[in-house]
């Protein structure tokens, strides 16, 4: 026998195995039982939550010989060939396909002849907001005149799309998306009586992942099963859907929080030697983030990820060291490094200027220094004249030095961005002979070690030979903070005037 898709195999058959909208159940078990269906109903929902299946059942109560309290039987001959398809008197439409101009064409000229087999005829048109304007010229006419013994059931995922003209002939109904725990129980059940044992964290996942739409979360089974087989565990999901454990984020987050960039770098190099792939890093961060924020806005019982008893404390005890905002900043990082990923080449070094950039948002104490040497280093130092300064290595910027500096910033910026990010955060210290020294802050590390990388400092060499006309030796060196200090002291002059900097020992 051929293999049947679970989700097709456990489509609802009657109202009752319907899961959640359940005003939607309960009106149109009534209307058929008392035979008061109306002509024109538009099912309206996020997919995969049970328009089709429900139009199905619809169309088998209004037909069903065997009617058990507005339940169609499923049994008797109309059901029979409504549930595998060759019922002549139910059809069903896909707008999505060709845009229906034909079918509805068709139908206008169908629709005046009486049901052949049953008693009523139902058009189901799915994805109706697909249909051309002059599709649904057609249907509205239809619909304003409707023949007796004709059911139309239209259904959406984007009921915004879909004429007034249509929605005020139709009888309106939502679909919302299912809750986790509906899922879940679903899920359970469609496992058991499939001979599939799925360990409770493993459903979990699924029905986090299947966000709120029941068809995904059967294909994820699906697709787990006919991989894997049973058992089904937590590690399997993550491994189909290329999931990078939470419990992993967890200590990501953690180590971020104690700005162990180090460490950072070396889970990152983890993931990389597992074959997963940096964007699934980067959306799993998201995710652990959005599930902080959420516990941090509406509580512990809004968590959506997979997490459970230990995790949960965990993400607590994050969630605690940070505020609000710390933990919006974070996520707009990293979802903006995520689209940015996407089409990158460089996308290991993006995501690590994100966590980076992460790692200093949640310092708990931002030096306000930073903020002054950051935005200084987007514009090229312009100096009147040389502060009083100790600069390392008997090398200090002479105004001229300060010039062709901003040059090499800017166009360093103009070939490759990240490169200029990670310059412009050190301090150009100066030119002695050959040796041209810059200068990072203990606290950046990373950003002094890519620049020690050959591809970064060969373009820095390179654009300095253009400007200057000679070629230099670059050091990058950490500065002391007395070195650091002078430096800043330095720029704030430079920003505010001498008068307005005051010097404190
Ligand atoms: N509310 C629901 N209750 C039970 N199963 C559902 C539900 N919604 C969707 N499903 C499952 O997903 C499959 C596809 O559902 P379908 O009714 O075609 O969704 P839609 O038309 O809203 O995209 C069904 O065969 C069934 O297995
Ligand atoms: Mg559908
Ligand atoms: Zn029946």
């Amino acid at each position: 026998m051929a293999y049947l898709a679970l989700y097709r195999t456990w489509r609802p058959g009657t109202f009752n195995e319907v899961v959640g909208q359940e005003q939607t159940v309960t009106a149109l078990k009534n209307a058929v039982r008392q035979g008061k269906t109306t002509h024109a109903y538009l099912f309206a929902g996020p997919r995969g939550t049970g328009k089709t299946s429900m139009a199905k059942i619809l169309a088998k109560g209004v037909n069903c010989s065997d009617l058990r309290e507005g339940e169609p039987c499923n049994a008797c001959i109309s059901c029979a060939d409504i549930n595998n398809g060759s019922f002549m008197d139910v059809v069903e439409i896909d707008a999505a396909s060709n845009r229906g101009i034909d079918e509805i064409r068709d139908l206008r000229e169908k629709i005046r002849i009486a049901p052949a087999q049953g008693k009523t005829k139902v058009y189901i048109i799915d994805e109706v907001h697909m249909l051309t304007t002059e599709a649904f010229n057609a249907l509205l006419k239809t619909l304003e005149d409707p023949p007796r013994g004709v059911i139309f059931i239209l259904a959406t995922t984007e009921s915004h799309k879909i004429p007034a003209t249509i929605m005020s002939r139709c009888q309106i109904y939502s679909f919302r998306k299912l809750s986790r725990q509906e899922i879940s129980k679903r899920l359970q059940e469609i496992a058991v009586q499939s001979d599939i044992e799925l360990e409770e964290e493993a459903n979990a996942l699924i029905a986090h992942r299947a966000d709120g739409g029941m068809r995904d979360a059967l294909s994820i089974l699906d697709q787990i099963h006919s991989y894997k087989g049973s058992p089904i565990r937590r590690q399997d999901v993550m491994d189909v859907l290329g999931i990078i454990d939470s419990l992993f984020v967890a200590d990501l987050v953690d180590k971020l929080l104690n700005r162990e960039i180090g460490a950072i770098i070396t889970m990152m190099d983890q993931v990389l030697t597992q074959g997963k792939e940096i964007g699934i890093l980067a959306r799993e961060s998201a995710y652990y983030l959005r599930d902080l924020l959420m516990l941090k806005l509406v509580g512990p019982d809004q968590v959506i990820s997979g997490t459970t008893g230990n995790d949960r404390n965990r993400l607590q005890e994050q969630a605690k060291r940070l505020s609000q905002d710390q933990i919006l900043q974070a996520l707009k990082i990293l979802m903006d490094v995520g689209e940015k990923i996407r089409f990158a080449e460089s996308q290991r070094f993006l995501l690590e200027m994100a966590f980076m950039e992460v790692a200093r948002v949640w310092s708990p104490r931002q030096p306000r220094e930073e903020g002054i040497s950051k935005s200084q280093a987007e514009t090229p130092p312009d100096r009147k004249k040389p502060a009083p300064t100790r600069t390392g290595k008997d090398a200090q910027p002479t105004p001229e030095q300060n010039q062709w500096w901003g040059k090499v910033l800017a166009r360093v910026k103009e070939i490759k961005i990240p490169t200029h990010a990670l310059l412009s955060q050190g301090q150009f210290i100066g030119l002695k002979d050959r040796d041209l020294y810059i200068g990072y802050k203990k606290g950046y590390r990373f950003h002094k070690e890519k620049m020690e990388e050959k591809a970064n400092k060969e373009l820095v060499i390179q654009v300095i030979e253009e400007i200057l006309g000679k070629k230099v030796e670059i050091n990058f060196i950490f500065l002391d903070q007395d070195q650091y200090n002078d430096i800043i002291v330095q720029k704030a002059i430079e920003l505010f005037g001498a008068d307005m900097v005051e010097v404190r020992d």
